[in-house]
């Protein structure tokens, strides 16, 4: 049976494309079941209309309290039934009470090689810090911000005059690889979250997650 997956957004969702166009290609057994936003006016829920995703949003403007804001988060995503819930450049921190009911199938992609610069401006910080490489990484979610256990990594190189613009959009080409791929893993069955560890295909993966090689299938 494919896996019920449910995507959480707040902007362009060019993350979303790309796993949208790998279920619907059946590199991901997996149905999108909702696109849910807190941005009425994020593009992502364009891309999900075209491609027939049930969406709704849910403006966290409306809500005083964090709470109560993840609570009706919660409350919509569990009418729809996922079996995972995938983080595409959804912008807010969600309340520990939120990672618990969807722990261990809650996925995140962060723009950076994590433990490096969790939170935002990492490409800015990378640049700032005189790195030579960056990346990305896919990872579960727990109630530490960008903490959670590495799944999949892509190390994207830093280039002589490179700015944050200019590295944003070369990290977010190695994005549309990966997130893709671990997706696909996750649907299949061949990844969990287990003891506050990531596993792959029963081995548990290291700290930084697999590293993924550039030139390999994404899934
Ligand atoms: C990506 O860089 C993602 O890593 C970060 O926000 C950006 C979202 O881009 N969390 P998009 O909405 O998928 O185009």
């Amino acid at each position: 049976m494919s896996c019920r997956i449910a995507f959480l957004i707040s902007g362009s969702g060019s993350n979303l494309q790309a796993l949208l166009d790998a279920c619907a290609e059946g590199r991901i057994e997996g149905r999108p079941v909702l696109v849910l936003s807190n941005r009425a006016d994020a593009y992502g829920l364009e891309r999900a209309r075209r491609a027939g995703v049930p969406t709704a949003t849910i403006e966290h403007t409306d809500f005083a309290q964090r709470a109560d804001f993840d609570a009706a988060l919660a409350q919509v995503l569990q009418e729809h039934r996922p079996d995972l819930v995938v983080l595409a450049g959804f912008m807010r921190i969600l309340t520990p009470e939120f990672v618990q009911q969807f722990e261990g199938r809650l996925l995140n992609i962060h723009p950076s090689l994590l433990p490096r610069y969790p939170g935002l401006n990492t490409h800015q910080r990378a640049l700032e810090a005189g790195d030579r490489e960056t990346g990305a990484t896919v990872h579960f979610v727990t109630e530490q911000l960008d903490g959670g256990p590495a799944v999949l990594q892509a190390r994207v190189p830093i280039l002589p005059g490179d700015n944050a613009q200019l590295l944003a959009a070369r990290v977010l080409e190695a994005e549309h690889k990966i997130y893709p791929r671990a997706v696909s893993w996750f649907a299949s069955g061949r990844l969990q979250l287990k003891a506050d560890q990531a596993w792959l295909d029963g081995q548990p993966l290291p700290p930084t997650g697999q590293a993924h090689q550039s030139g390999s299938q994404p899934c």
